[in-house]
């Protein structure tokens, strides 16, 4: 199999302070991360983490945790021989982050550790905090000097959710920016990370074959299933607040949405990607009024069974309210205004609870205006289809007719199947390794930019208007289904159907 790399690139030395550093985030995602970019072979240069929460710890307490979270999570993973190596490269403090104080003692820890381990004062900081936290810690950090680029880069890496609505993500925004330079500001999106979520752009954009049909005079429509079997999973304080559309739609669904609608970009640097990504962003026609209540099926789990095992509804979860109306799904319909996509719908969804977990963006093709085998059941035929399965079971399947073979003729559909673990051996990581990396070296494509987040906000924001007044608009859904019935009807009405999943 040939194979074209893109350039290398160096990572540095760095400090990395995670800002949130005993909580689920830093053990679920981002102590995996680092070890899984040492294992790779990507932190050859000098490198340190600080951890840093309000729990007390010594340095030494800090590297058993570590020990004990990735056995839990993996185990074996993190070998006798990595451990040796890597642990020594985890410091620890105990502070806490609204204590102006805190960045003081965090600053002096900070040039200590720089000396003893040559992180040549380059530094991230990693805010795995309440969202309540961004700001107050950006301006802590601008305060203390913490940010002053003079001796090395400093960059902030800001979690989800990036505000609640498109006034609370203006305002950030504008309150982080009022401290640090845009490029300093990395928004996750942890989609964005996911290998297959890279390769959108590039089944695009590096294969001449799907370029001339890309667009209203081929293709019919598009579907994005986002469906998890998981429900709130003790995150219920949270998710009470969000909501599928505030959880999912603007952030992770609409990165799918862009790059699989958005112009072929100059090049693939971040400059150059996001000012495209964010120009169909901005083209997503903003659902208002009556459009929302007809376009857009809000949902909530309600008791039921998934892979045979009884599970509660949401109202019976922890931290949740009993009359709670926060919806646990959401399916729409979108037109992006367009000369490419006039007249296509964009149709998302995503729940809680549902039937299967999967990632999936379905490119449906118009059928040919005419087609010469009369007396075949071919009418009955479904559309060609493109299936870029995000994950699990990460690939991409292209569904044709193809005919039976015998005497009579007979056509069925086949579908024609990549699977990225049958070439490349690896089920892909979970994109904070990639998203790590890329901070580390100052590479930003793979972040929102501050427009973009906005422009989700923006198009999302009309039915969050309407959602605030009309209650009624919630149904409930069993868990184990594919959610609410009126989300089927969204698409037979126009004589289209999601995809079966079985
Ligand atoms: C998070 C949401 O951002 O993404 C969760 O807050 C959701 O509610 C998760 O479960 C989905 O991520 P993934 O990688 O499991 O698809």
């Amino acid at each position: 199999m040939a194979s074209v790399e893109s350039s290398e690139h160096e990572t540095g030395p760095f400090l990395g302070v995670i800002f949130g550093a005993s909580g689920d985030l830093a053990k679920r995602k981002l102590m995996p991360a680092i070890f899984s970019l040492a294992r790779d072979g990507l932190l050859s240069r000098p490198f340190a983490i600080l951890g840093v929460s309000r729990r007390e710890m010594s340095d030494e307490e800090f590297r058993a945790k570590i020990v004990a979270d990735m056995e839990s999570l993996a185990p074996g993973q993190l070998t006798p021989e990595m451990q040796q190596e890597l642990l020594p490269h985890f410091f620890y403090m105990a502070g806490d982050v609204t204590d102006s104080a805190m960045y003081d003692r965090m600053k002096a820890r900070m040039e200590q550790i720089d000396k003893e381990c040559g992180t040549e004062g380059n530094a991230f900081f990693y805010l795995a905090t309440a969202p309540t936290l961004f700001s107050p810690v950006v301006h802590s950090l601008g305060k203390s000097g913490l940010i002053d680029e003079r001796c090395g880069w400093r960059r902030v890496v800001i979690e989800k959710p990036f505000g609640h609505d498109l006034e609370s993500a203006q305002q950030l925004n504008c309150d982080i920016q009022s401290v640090l330079d845009e490029d300093q500001i990395y928004r996750i999106d942890h989609y964005l990370g996911k290998e297959t979520v890279q390769n959108i752009a590039v089944l695009r954009f590096a294969n001449g074959m799907f370029q001339p049909f890309w667009s209203n005079l081929y293709i019919d429509h598009v579907q994005i299933t986002v469906g998890e079997t998981l429900g709130v999973e003790g995150r219920g304080g949270y998710y009470e607040h969000a909501g599928a559309l505030r959880d999912m739609v603007p952030n992770h669904i609409f990165q799918l949405l862009s790059l699989i609608s958005m112009e072929m970009p100059l090049s693939f640097s971040a400059h150059d990607m996001r000012n495209e990504q964010v120009k169909v962003l901005r083209a997503i026609k903003p659902l208002t009024g009556d459009d929302v209540v007809r376009n857009v099926v809000r949902g909530q789990y309600a008791k039921g069974s998934v892979d045979g095992v009884d599970e509660p509804g949401y109202r019976d979860e922890e931290h949740v309210d009993p009359e709670s109306l926060t919806e646990t799904y959401v399916a729409m319909r979108l037109s992006i205004e367009n000369q490419r996509w006039a007249g296509v719908p964009f149709y998302i969804r995503t729940g809680k609870r549902l039937a299967a977990r999967v990632t999936e963006i379905v490119v449906e093709f118009k059928k040919p205006p005419f087609t010469p085998f009369r007396e075949t059941a071919v009418d009955a035929l479904e559309p060609n289809q493109l299936i870029i399965r995000i994950q699990p079971d990460e690939g991409i399947s292209l569904r044709f007719v193809t005919k039976v073979p015998g005497t009579l003729v007979k056509l069925d559909e086949v579908d024609m199947d990549f699977h990225y673990a049958d070439y490349f051996g690896r089920a892909p990581a979970t994109g904070y390794d990639r998203l790590l990396f890329d901070c580390i070296r100052g590479e930003a494509t793979l972040f929102r930019r501050a427009d973009m987040v906005e422009a989700g906000w923006r198009a999302v924001a009309g039915i969050q208007e309407v959602w605030a007044e009309k209650d009624e608009t919630l149904t409930a859904y069993p868990c184990g289904s594919w959610g609410p019935s009126e989300a089927d009807a969204l698409m037979a009405r126009e004589n289209r159907q999601w995809r079966v999943y079985v």
